[in-house]
């Protein structure tokens, strides 16, 4: 098993499932342009947090009206987000960087959401006490600084509501995760996270290892039950 046999299955998976998007092949593009690094989402996994948005049940029905996403970079993950939401929904992205929030703007213009999606500029700890007004999500999506995970999983909480879920990227770091004695400060933001996760009551949560064209990570996901 290679990285180059994970990579094309995932093109072969991607063909069948996410297909020619000129939309996300034209934010790729920019982003690329523009020396964003290559760490969105892979086109499966968008697909996927597209189908887990569509999925979540509210009141109205099945299908998120409100999504959180904390970091955005070139706003590749969160077309794909936004693409499940109603023309009455709202997803508001934090983004730290004003050159990757400019590039992410223009993407998500050029995809035809502009009309649904805020991209917050700032660090995400100093946009997420303005938020309180736009709750609750229904569904939050972390996948900026791996240091700040169990920040972000805490004001998570304070930002959603019983049956709302949250998906926190990168829990895996290639296997590291496993070593407690990771130099690493992602590394030991994310075990710090999924520690917290694991035993956290007000949700039901696990955490799922990944491999494709992204090489090898894992995602962690949980649904708030009270
Ligand atoms: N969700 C994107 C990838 C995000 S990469 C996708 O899949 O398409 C992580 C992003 O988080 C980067 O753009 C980085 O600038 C941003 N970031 C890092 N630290 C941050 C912070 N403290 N607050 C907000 N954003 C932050
Ligand atoms: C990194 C961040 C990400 O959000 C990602 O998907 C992959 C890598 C990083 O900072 O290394
Ligand atoms: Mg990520």
């Amino acid at each position: 098993m290679s990285e180059a046999q994970w990579s094309a299955v995932d093109d072969y998976l991607a063909d069948l499932f996410v297909g020619v998007d000129p939309a996300l092949d034209a934010a790729l593009a920019a982003s690329d342009a523009a020396g964003l690094p290559h760490i969105a989402v892979s086109p499966t996994h968008g697909k996927l947090l597209q189908i887990l948005a569509r999925s979540v049940m509210t009141n109205d029905g099945p299908g998120v009206r409100k999504i959180l996403e904390i970091g955005t970079l070139g706003g590749y993950s969160t077309i794909c987000l936004a693409r499940a939401l109603p023309a009455s929904g709202r997803l508001i992205s934090l983004e730290a960087s004003p050159k990757h929030a400019e590039v992410a703007r223009a993407n998500i213009a050029r995809a035809g959401l502009a009309g649904k999606v805020e991209v917050r500029l700032g660090k995400a700890l100093d946009t997420l006490p303005t938020l309180a007004g736009e709750a609750p999500f229904d569904l939050v999506f972390i996948d900026a600084d791996k240091e700040g995970y169990c920040d972000y999983l805490a004001w998570s909480l304070k930002l959603t509501r019983p049956g709302s879920l949250i998906v926190a990227d990168n829990v895996v770091r290639k296997g590291v995760v496993v070593d407690p004695a990771s130099p690493d400060s992602m590394v030991q933001g994310v075990r710090r996270f999924n520690q917290m996760l694991a035993a956290e009551p007000r949700v039901a949560a696990t955490a799922i290892q990944t491999v494709g064209c992204k090489g090898y990570d894992g995602f962690a996901v949980a649904v708030v039950v009270r």
